[in-house]
Protein backbone atom coordinates (compact mmCIF):
# COMPACT_ATOMS: atom_id res chain seq x y z
CA UNK A 1 0.00 0.00 0.00
CA UNK A 2 1.32 3.70 -0.92
CA UNK A 3 0.48 6.38 1.65
CA UNK A 4 -0.72 9.49 0.44
CA UNK A 5 -0.79 12.51 2.23
CA UNK A 6 -3.01 15.50 2.09
CA UNK A 7 -3.22 17.93 4.69
CA UNK A 8 -4.44 20.38 2.82
CA UNK A 9 -7.41 18.96 0.37
CA UNK A 10 -9.69 20.89 -1.02
CA UNK A 11 -13.31 20.49 -2.45
CA UNK A 12 -13.09 21.91 -6.96
CA UNK A 13 -15.93 23.53 -7.89
CA UNK A 14 -16.33 24.67 -11.41
CA UNK A 15 -19.45 26.20 -12.49
CA UNK A 16 -19.82 26.61 -16.54
CA UNK A 17 -21.99 29.84 -17.58
CA UNK A 18 -22.82 31.02 -20.77
CA UNK A 19 -21.93 34.20 -20.38
CA UNK A 20 -20.70 35.51 -16.90
CA UNK A 21 -22.87 38.76 -15.67
CA UNK A 22 -20.44 40.30 -13.08
CA UNK A 23 -23.11 42.44 -12.04
CA UNK A 24 -26.04 40.40 -11.63
CA UNK A 25 -27.39 36.90 -11.05
CA UNK A 26 -25.51 34.11 -12.82
CA UNK A 27 -27.34 30.52 -13.51
CA UNK A 28 -24.47 27.71 -14.01
CA UNK A 29 -25.55 25.15 -17.26
CA UNK A 30 -23.38 23.14 -15.56
CA UNK A 31 -21.84 22.12 -12.22
CA UNK A 32 -18.75 20.22 -11.50
CA UNK A 33 -17.32 19.42 -7.76
CA UNK A 34 -14.39 17.06 -7.30
CA UNK A 35 -12.00 16.46 -4.45
CA UNK A 36 -9.09 18.04 -5.19
CA UNK A 37 -5.44 19.32 -3.71
CA UNK A 38 -2.52 17.36 -5.41
CA UNK A 39 -2.14 14.79 -2.74
CA UNK A 40 -5.60 13.02 -3.95
CA UNK A 41 -4.41 13.83 -7.47
CA UNK A 42 -1.69 11.70 -6.65
CA UNK A 43 -3.91 9.22 -5.12
CA UNK A 44 -6.36 8.70 -7.94
CA UNK A 45 -3.47 8.46 -10.21
CA UNK A 46 -2.41 5.51 -8.54
CA UNK A 47 -5.41 3.78 -8.34
CA UNK A 48 -6.06 4.28 -11.99
CA UNK A 49 -2.36 2.54 -12.55
CA UNK A 50 -3.82 -0.64 -10.22
CA UNK A 51 -2.58 0.56 -7.20
CA UNK A 52 -3.10 -0.08 -3.54
CA UNK A 53 -3.76 3.52 -1.98
CA UNK A 54 -4.55 5.05 2.06
CA UNK A 55 -5.27 8.90 1.33
CA UNK A 56 -4.00 10.30 5.41
CA UNK A 57 -5.74 13.91 5.56
CA UNK A 58 -6.88 17.23 7.30
CA UNK A 59 -10.64 17.53 6.84
CA UNK A 60 -13.32 19.84 8.80
CA UNK A 61 -16.65 20.77 8.54
CA UNK A 62 -19.69 19.99 5.78
CA UNK A 63 -16.93 20.69 3.19
CA UNK A 64 -14.88 17.88 4.55
CA UNK A 65 -17.41 15.31 4.72
CA UNK A 66 -17.97 16.16 1.28
CA UNK A 67 -14.34 15.60 0.54
CA UNK A 68 -14.39 12.17 2.64
CA UNK A 69 -17.38 10.99 1.10
CA UNK A 70 -16.49 12.20 -3.13
CA UNK A 71 -13.71 9.39 -2.09
CA UNK A 72 -15.78 7.06 -1.46
CA UNK A 73 -17.39 7.16 -4.20
CA UNK A 74 -14.48 7.11 -6.34
CA UNK A 75 -12.85 4.06 -4.38
CA UNK A 76 -10.25 5.40 -2.99
CA UNK A 77 -9.43 4.54 0.97
CA UNK A 78 -9.02 7.26 3.02
CA UNK A 79 -8.21 7.99 7.10
CA UNK A 80 -8.89 11.32 7.78
CA UNK A 81 -8.39 13.53 10.80
CA UNK A 82 -11.31 15.65 11.89
CA UNK A 83 -10.44 18.90 12.42
CA UNK A 84 -12.75 22.15 13.71
CA UNK A 85 -11.79 24.42 10.55
CA UNK A 86 -13.84 24.09 7.21
CA UNK A 87 -11.83 22.14 4.32
CA UNK A 88 -11.34 25.06 1.33
CA UNK A 89 -13.19 25.12 -1.76
CA UNK A 90 -11.82 26.64 -4.77
CA UNK A 91 -14.05 28.27 -7.15
CA UNK A 92 -13.56 27.75 -11.03
CA UNK A 93 -16.26 29.80 -13.17
CA UNK A 94 -15.88 29.12 -16.76
CA UNK A 95 -17.28 31.97 -19.44
CA UNK A 96 -18.92 30.00 -22.07
CA UNK A 97 -18.73 33.41 -24.59
CA UNK A 98 -15.10 34.33 -23.89
CA UNK A 99 -13.27 30.92 -23.18
CA UNK A 100 -11.98 32.80 -20.14
CA UNK A 101 -11.93 31.20 -16.15
CA UNK A 102 -11.57 32.61 -13.05
CA UNK A 103 -10.11 30.52 -9.96
CA UNK A 104 -11.00 31.31 -6.79
CA UNK A 105 -8.99 29.09 -4.17
CA UNK A 106 -10.30 29.92 -0.61
CA UNK A 107 -7.05 29.82 2.02
CA UNK A 108 -8.42 26.67 3.73
CA UNK A 109 -8.40 26.20 7.89
CA UNK A 110 -5.60 27.18 10.20
CA UNK A 111 -4.56 23.70 11.91
CA UNK A 112 -4.45 23.37 15.89
CA UNK A 113 -1.17 22.03 17.37
CA UNK A 114 -3.70 19.14 18.87
CA UNK A 115 -4.58 18.15 15.37
CA UNK A 116 -1.83 17.72 14.31
CA UNK A 117 -0.76 15.66 16.94
CA UNK A 118 -4.04 13.37 16.40
CA UNK A 119 -3.37 12.97 12.64
CA UNK A 120 0.47 11.97 13.57
CA UNK A 121 -0.31 9.24 15.68
CA UNK A 122 -2.89 7.95 13.09
CA UNK A 123 -0.19 7.85 10.40
CA UNK A 124 2.52 6.23 12.36
CA UNK A 125 -0.16 3.34 13.08
CA UNK A 126 -0.61 3.40 9.18
CA UNK A 127 2.83 3.79 8.32
CA UNK A 128 2.84 -0.01 9.41
CA UNK A 129 1.05 -1.26 6.25
CA UNK A 130 2.93 0.99 3.76
CA UNK A 131 5.46 0.04 1.20
CA UNK A 132 6.34 3.99 0.79
CA UNK A 133 4.39 7.28 1.24
CA UNK A 134 3.99 10.76 -0.77
CA UNK A 135 3.85 14.29 0.58
CA UNK A 136 2.52 16.04 -2.24
CA UNK A 137 1.68 20.22 -1.82
CA UNK A 138 0.95 22.76 0.03
CA UNK A 139 0.48 22.96 3.91
CA UNK A 140 -2.05 24.28 5.82
CA UNK A 141 -1.79 27.24 8.01
CA UNK A 142 -0.72 26.97 11.43
CA UNK A 143 1.83 23.84 10.71
CA UNK A 144 5.40 24.50 10.79
CA UNK A 145 7.77 24.27 7.80
CA UNK A 146 9.30 21.01 8.55
CA UNK A 147 6.48 19.41 8.90
CA UNK A 148 7.05 17.18 5.76
CA UNK A 149 10.71 16.75 7.36
CA UNK A 150 9.21 14.99 10.40
CA UNK A 151 6.77 12.76 8.43
CA UNK A 152 9.70 11.94 6.39
CA UNK A 153 11.55 11.02 9.79
CA UNK A 154 8.63 9.25 11.20
CA UNK A 155 8.62 7.17 8.18
CA UNK A 156 12.59 6.38 7.67
CA UNK A 157 12.22 5.06 11.40
CA UNK A 158 9.67 2.65 10.56
CA UNK A 159 11.07 1.91 6.88
CA UNK A 160 9.20 3.18 4.57
CA UNK A 161 10.63 5.88 2.05
CA UNK A 162 9.37 9.33 1.02
CA UNK A 163 8.55 10.66 -2.04
CA UNK A 164 8.32 14.49 -1.49
CA UNK A 165 6.62 17.17 -4.10
CA UNK A 166 6.42 20.17 -1.93
CA UNK A 167 7.82 23.73 -2.66
CA UNK A 168 9.68 26.62 -0.48
CA UNK A 169 10.81 26.52 2.75
CA UNK A 170 8.90 22.91 3.23
CA UNK A 171 10.79 21.22 0.05
CA UNK A 172 14.09 22.56 1.57
CA UNK A 173 13.64 21.19 5.06
CA UNK A 174 12.15 18.22 3.82
CA UNK A 175 15.10 17.62 1.73
CA UNK A 176 17.19 17.73 3.81
CA UNK A 177 15.39 14.86 6.40
CA UNK A 178 16.42 12.19 3.45
CA UNK A 179 13.48 11.23 1.73
CA UNK A 180 14.02 8.64 -1.41
CA UNK A 181 12.83 11.38 -4.07
CA UNK A 182 12.14 14.80 -4.13
CA UNK A 183 9.87 15.85 -7.78
CA UNK A 184 10.23 19.84 -7.59
CA UNK A 185 9.26 21.42 -11.54
CA UNK A 186 11.46 23.84 -12.85
CA UNK A 187 10.05 27.01 -11.04
CA UNK A 188 10.39 24.95 -7.94
CA UNK A 189 13.88 24.25 -8.48
CA UNK A 190 14.85 27.49 -9.78
CA UNK A 191 13.64 29.10 -6.28
CA UNK A 192 15.51 26.37 -4.02
CA UNK A 193 18.69 27.05 -6.04
CA UNK A 194 18.09 30.69 -6.52
CA UNK A 195 18.50 30.92 -9.97
CA UNK A 196 17.57 30.51 -13.13
CA UNK A 197 17.92 27.57 -14.73
CA UNK A 198 16.19 28.06 -18.15
CA UNK A 199 16.90 30.62 -21.25
CA UNK A 200 13.97 31.69 -23.66
CA UNK A 201 14.05 28.31 -25.11
CA UNK A 202 13.46 26.26 -22.17
CA UNK A 203 14.89 24.60 -19.16
CA UNK A 204 18.61 24.43 -20.00
CA UNK A 205 19.18 21.39 -19.03
CA UNK A 206 23.17 21.26 -17.68
CA UNK A 207 22.26 23.81 -15.21
CA UNK A 208 18.75 21.77 -14.49
CA UNK A 209 20.55 18.58 -13.31
CA UNK A 210 24.02 20.84 -11.62
CA UNK A 211 20.85 22.30 -9.21
CA UNK A 212 19.22 18.45 -9.24
CA UNK A 213 22.89 17.19 -7.85
CA UNK A 214 23.11 19.85 -5.40
CA UNK A 215 19.54 19.22 -3.55
CA UNK A 216 20.63 15.94 -3.77
CA UNK A 217 23.90 16.53 -1.72
CA UNK A 218 21.60 18.56 0.36
CA UNK A 219 20.21 15.60 1.49
CA UNK A 220 17.34 13.87 -1.00
CA UNK A 221 18.54 10.62 -1.89
CA UNK A 222 16.96 11.38 -5.60
CA UNK A 223 16.25 14.46 -7.37
CA UNK A 224 13.64 14.33 -10.07
CA UNK A 225 13.16 17.56 -11.47
CA UNK A 226 10.06 18.07 -14.39
CA UNK A 227 10.36 20.25 -17.31
CA UNK A 228 6.83 19.95 -18.84
CA UNK A 229 7.26 18.87 -22.33
CA UNK A 230 11.09 18.31 -21.59
CA UNK A 231 10.47 15.76 -19.63
CA UNK A 232 12.04 14.10 -16.51
CA UNK A 233 16.01 15.12 -15.66
CA UNK A 234 17.09 12.54 -12.62
CA UNK A 235 20.28 12.90 -10.17
CA UNK A 236 20.05 9.52 -8.35
CA UNK A 237 22.12 7.05 -6.96
CA UNK A 238 22.69 5.22 -9.95
CA UNK A 239 23.59 8.69 -11.88
CA UNK A 240 22.15 11.11 -14.11
CA UNK A 241 19.16 10.35 -16.31
CA UNK A 242 16.82 12.17 -18.93
CA UNK A 243 13.29 11.00 -19.96
CA UNK A 244 11.72 12.90 -23.23
CA UNK A 245 7.87 12.51 -24.04
CA UNK A 246 7.35 11.95 -28.14
CA UNK A 247 6.13 15.23 -28.33
CA UNK A 248 4.72 18.31 -26.66
CA UNK A 249 0.85 17.85 -26.02
CA UNK A 250 -1.90 20.31 -25.69
CA UNK A 251 -4.50 19.37 -23.12
CA UNK A 252 -4.84 20.26 -19.11
CA UNK A 253 -1.40 20.27 -17.84
CA UNK A 254 -2.34 20.78 -14.14
CA UNK A 255 -1.67 18.04 -12.26
CA UNK A 256 0.80 16.47 -14.47
CA UNK A 257 3.28 16.65 -11.92
CA UNK A 258 1.18 14.58 -9.60
CA UNK A 259 0.74 11.65 -12.30
CA UNK A 260 4.57 12.13 -12.16
CA UNK A 261 4.86 11.86 -8.13
CA UNK A 262 2.74 8.86 -8.30
CA UNK A 263 4.63 6.93 -11.41
CA UNK A 264 8.02 7.44 -8.78
CA UNK A 265 6.10 6.14 -5.80
CA UNK A 266 4.83 3.00 -8.14
CA UNK A 267 7.86 2.34 -9.25
CA UNK A 268 9.87 2.94 -6.10
CA UNK A 269 7.35 0.33 -4.46
CA UNK A 270 8.17 -2.10 -7.36
CA UNK A 271 11.34 -1.59 -7.33
CA UNK A 272 12.04 -0.46 -10.94
CA UNK A 273 15.38 0.73 -11.97
CA UNK A 274 15.30 3.86 -12.88
CA UNK A 275 15.36 3.95 -16.50
CA UNK A 276 12.45 2.09 -16.32
CA UNK A 277 10.57 3.87 -13.42
CA UNK A 278 11.10 7.22 -15.16
CA UNK A 279 9.53 5.70 -18.26
CA UNK A 280 6.16 4.83 -16.49
CA UNK A 281 6.18 8.37 -14.55
CA UNK A 282 6.71 10.36 -17.98
CA UNK A 283 4.50 9.04 -19.23
CA UNK A 284 1.83 9.08 -16.93
CA UNK A 285 2.78 13.27 -16.93
CA UNK A 286 2.51 13.34 -20.75
CA UNK A 287 -0.84 11.71 -20.93
CA UNK A 288 -2.17 13.16 -17.97
CA UNK A 289 -1.62 16.74 -19.97
CA UNK A 290 -2.83 15.45 -22.68
CA UNK A 291 -6.80 15.27 -21.53
CA UNK A 292 -8.83 17.89 -21.30
CA UNK A 293 -9.37 17.32 -17.10
CA UNK A 294 -6.99 18.26 -14.93
CA UNK A 295 -5.47 15.63 -13.25
CA UNK A 296 -7.02 12.59 -15.44
CA UNK A 297 -5.61 10.58 -18.17
CA UNK A 298 -6.92 7.80 -21.19
CA UNK A 299 -5.38 4.57 -20.09
CA UNK A 300 -4.90 4.78 -24.23
CA UNK A 301 -2.52 7.37 -24.21
CA UNK A 302 -0.73 6.11 -21.11
CA UNK A 303 -0.07 2.68 -22.93
CA UNK A 304 0.93 4.76 -26.30
CA UNK A 305 3.55 7.25 -24.93
CA UNK A 306 4.92 4.76 -23.03
CA UNK A 307 6.07 3.00 -26.08
CA UNK A 308 7.78 6.53 -27.10
CA UNK A 309 9.28 7.84 -24.52
CA UNK A 310 13.07 7.92 -24.80
CA UNK A 311 15.38 7.45 -21.55
CA UNK A 312 18.95 7.98 -21.77
CA UNK A 313 22.07 8.23 -19.10
CA UNK A 314 23.49 11.43 -18.50
CA UNK A 315 26.61 12.38 -20.40
CA UNK A 316 27.53 14.68 -17.42
CA UNK A 317 29.37 14.55 -14.54
CA UNK A 318 27.49 11.88 -12.28
N1 LIG B 1 2.87 20.04 -22.78
C1 LIG B 1 3.33 18.84 -22.43
N2 LIG B 1 3.63 17.93 -23.40
C2 LIG B 1 4.10 16.71 -23.07
N3 LIG B 1 4.29 16.29 -21.82
C3 LIG B 1 4.02 17.15 -20.81
C4 LIG B 1 3.53 18.47 -21.06
N4 LIG B 1 3.34 19.10 -19.87
C5 LIG B 1 3.70 18.21 -18.92
N5 LIG B 1 4.11 17.04 -19.47
C6 LIG B 1 4.55 15.82 -18.77
O1 LIG B 1 4.19 15.91 -17.41
C7 LIG B 1 5.35 15.95 -16.58
C8 LIG B 1 5.12 16.91 -15.42
O2 LIG B 1 4.86 18.19 -15.93
P1 LIG B 1 5.29 19.54 -15.20
O3 LIG B 1 6.76 19.64 -15.15
O4 LIG B 1 4.56 20.62 -15.89
O5 LIG B 1 4.75 19.30 -13.72
P2 LIG B 1 4.27 20.31 -12.57
O6 LIG B 1 4.65 21.71 -12.92
O7 LIG B 1 4.75 19.77 -11.28
O8 LIG B 1 2.69 20.14 -12.66
P3 LIG B 1 1.54 20.24 -11.52
O9 LIG B 1 2.20 20.78 -10.28
O10 LIG B 1 0.49 21.12 -12.10
O11 LIG B 1 1.01 18.87 -11.35
C9 LIG B 1 6.49 16.32 -17.50
O12 LIG B 1 7.71 15.79 -17.01
C10 LIG B 1 6.06 15.67 -18.82
O13 LIG B 1 6.35 14.27 -18.82
MG1 LIG C 1 3.92 20.25 -9.34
Amino acid sequence: MIGVVCLNPALDITHHVAAVDWAGVNRPSAVYARPGGKGLNVARTLRAIGAEVLVMGLAGGVTGAGVESALGELGVPAAFTRIRGETRRTFAVVDGRSGDSALFNEPGPRVGVDEFTAFSVMYEKALGGCAAVVLSGSLPLGLAADTYARLIEMGATAGVPAVLDAQGEAMALGAAARPAIVKPNLAELEAWAGRRLSTERGADRAAVAAAARELRAAGAQAVVASLGAQGLLAATEDGGWQAMPPAAVAGNATGAGDAVAAGLAHGLVLGRPWDERLRHAVALGTATAAAPVAGEFSPADYTSVLDAVTVHREEARR
